[in-house]
């Protein structure tokens, strides 16, 4: 079964796009994209030859000939031209901005990116790069995940605290982002009670006003 992660992934994507999912690994992603009919073709992009084999495997196993197509390639060097959305999951911030700094962005619909590490500098490179943030969702699954829609149409610079915590989510303040700034919350707290620090005084109580909604 998908992950919640990928599955909140997998629901950001508009049906009948062409996708290129970068680093598929298992091609776990692309499998569930065409087997519910959200997409007719994705591309598996792998640097891996392991890996790559693994969606070699999952094309026989599941009779995706055709649909579901494996390329060898570091990040989005080989994508081919008709591919509208980008996928890239599961890897860190350092890996997902040389794939990003290698592509030419303005060819794709919009990307989907999930970070496992430094969040708030992906969304600098977004915005240093006069990006647009079009959606973005918390997800829960054992950790908390952020899964980020951005376009190459351009967006004036975003303000340090969108950068931090999500224009779209700030302004959603949906039911998961609540939860996920209450966890981090209690945790800045209880290091807080040791190492008390003022910038960890400074991070709780800006979290503390996006909760509470007090005026920044
Ligand atoms: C941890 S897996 C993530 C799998 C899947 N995307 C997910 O979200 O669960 C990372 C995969 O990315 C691949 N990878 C790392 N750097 C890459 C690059 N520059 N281009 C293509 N694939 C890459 C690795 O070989 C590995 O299979």
């Amino acid at each position: 079964m998908l992950s919640n992660r990928l599955l909140q992934i997998a629901m950001l994507v508009e049906r009948n796009k062409v996708v290129f999912d970068v680093g598929s690994d298992h091609a776990l992603l692309p499998c569930f994209l065409l087997e519910n009919g959200i997409c007719k073709k994705v591309y598996a992009g792998e640097i891996a030859e392991g890996p790559l084999n693994n969606v070699k495997e999952a094309v026989r196993r599941k009779h995706l000939e055709g649909r579901l197509i494996p390329v060898f390639s570091d990040g989005l060097a080989k994508a081919p031209d008709d591919v509208d959305v980008v996928i890239i999951s599961g890897m860190g911030y350092h890996t997902i901005r040389h794939i990003l700094q290698n592509c030419e962005a303005e060819r794709y619909q919009y990307f989907l990116v999930q970070s496992n590490t430094d969040v708030d500098l992906l969304r600098k490179y977004i915005s240093d790069s006069g990006y647009t943030i079009e959606d973005e969702r918390v997800v829960f699954d054992g950790f908390y995940y952020q899964v980020i829609r951005f376009s190459a149409d351009l967006h004036e610079p975003y303000t340090d605290l969108q950068i931090k915590y999500g224009p779209v989510l700030l302004k959603r303040r949906d039911e998961v982002f609540i939860a996920y700034l209450k966890d981090r919350l209690d945790k800045l707290k209880r290091i807080n009670e040791c190492a008390n620090k003022p910038e960890f005084d400074e991070k709780i109580s800006e979290i503390e006003k996006i909760l509470y909604n007090k005026s920044m």
